[in-house]
């Protein structure tokens, strides 16, 4: 790596693209991150500039000046809402555009990363041996994954530059302004129902309690990344990466009543966004009884984002073992990721 790295962000202010932004402009100095967004904010945390990726006007005008671009660090995604199905024609136009804009011109392009996740494995679609290895045939027709993979492969012959792609689970972030945030979604549902002297009930089913379940620390993804770029074994791979430590709701539920001095519950409550709807009244109580932040029940979390997460009927669990056999072995405690991210909620003030 050399001082001549910048590494463009594709989706630079999104949940991913933020944060692997900044991890990148605080790594060592050297991979200079700039991002792209169509509505960048006014004092982005590294430098940004405006372009849509539907557009191939647009991206050529707006991406033509960027020649010094050596690595691309692929986090867009058209807009989309929970768990709802998204669009595969625009997601893969979005990416053969910016290839379109950045790849005639950047003559010294050494690497392009795309950000994917377990739902190439068709996670949300069908129950499927586990754990899932990276030579899985994928299993989600419906994703925008594949055909993504298989423009950067088409593309990629002959070339200099090698891609490689991340496949992580669930994110999970210590951040107020990301309402798809599972650990929020559960600290304010938790605080609602203490409030109410009920138990930590799962707003799942019996099923999904059972089922085997697995996070992605953004932090770890974040290096995780870098590591992709940097690593010549890595080129033209696609990694699982998750904390590597997968469990049961069941087994986890416990850690999360202790820690708000809860007993355990069991499913059969209403889902998180139906049990929300009408407690915008009992949410604004606590927050004047206990000085919290101002916050608004509803768009504070993403609800159905959380019933997204607990709606998969049967295990998930990403094998580990290629990174590791390749030479990234960091793994995560989620249950301190989890205790710890509650910690990070109190301290904002958003929950008592
Ligand atoms: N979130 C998860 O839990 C999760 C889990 C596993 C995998 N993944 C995968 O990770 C990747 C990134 O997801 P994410 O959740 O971080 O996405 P996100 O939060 O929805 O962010 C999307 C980003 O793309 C930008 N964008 C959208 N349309 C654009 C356009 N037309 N032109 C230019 N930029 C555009 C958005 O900025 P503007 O709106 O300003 O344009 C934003 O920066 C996806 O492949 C996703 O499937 C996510």
């Amino acid at each position: 790596m050399n001082s001549r790295t910048k590494t463009l962000i594709a989706g630079a202010t999104g949940q991913i693209g933020s944060s692997v932004g900044t991890h990148l402009r605080e790594a060592d100095g050297h991979w200079n991150p700039i991002g792209l967004a169509r509505r960048p904010p006014p004092q982005p945390a590294f430098p940004m500039i405006a372009a849509d990726l539907t557009d191939p006007a647009d991206s050529l005008a707006q991406l033509g000046k960027l020649e010094d671009v050596t690595h691309i660090v692929y986090a867009a995604r058209f807009n989309h809402f929970g768990g709802a199905p998204e669009s595969v024609d625009t997601n893969v136009a979005m990416l053969a555009n910016l290839m379109d804009a950045i790849e005639p011109i950047a003559r010294n392009l050494a690497h392009v990363h795309l950000v994917h996740g377990t739902k190439f494995y068709g996670h949300t679609v069908r129950e499927r041996p586990v754990p899932y290895r990276e030579e899985d045939p994928c299993g989600n027709p419906g994703s925008f994954y594949l055909p993504q993979q298989q423009l950067i492969e088409r593309r990629q012959r002959g070339k200099q530059w090698t891609w490689s792609i991340s496949r992580p689970h669930a994110f999970c972030n210590y951040r107020d302004d990301e309402p798809r945030n599972m650990i929020l979604v559960v600290a304010i549902y938790a605080t609602l129902l203490k409030e109410l002297g009920l138990p930590l009930i799962f707003p799942g089913t019996a099923r999904s309690f059972d089922a085997m379940t697995q996070f992605s620390w953004l932090p770890t993804l974040s290096r995780a990344i870098a590591w992709m770029m940097r690593a010549p074994q890595c080129a033209n791979q696609a990694y699982n990466v998750v904390n590597g430590d997968p469990m049961r709701w069941r087994d986890l539920w416990p850690t999360l009543a202790a820690y708000f001095g809860m007993e355990v519950g069991e499913p059969g409550g209403s889902d998180f966004a139906s049990f929300v709807a009408d407690k915008a009244p009992l949410w604004e109580a606590i927050i004047r009884r206990h000085g919290l932040r101002a916050t608004d029940l509803l768009t504070i979390a993403q609800w159905p984002y959380g019933d997204y997460v607990l709606s998969v009927q049967w295990d998930v669990v990403s094998d580990m073992s290629k990174a590791a056999r390749d030479g990234f072995a960091e793994r995560v405690d989620s249950r301190g990721m989890w205790t710890a991210g509650f910690d990070y909620f109190r301290e904002q003030r958003i929950i008592p």
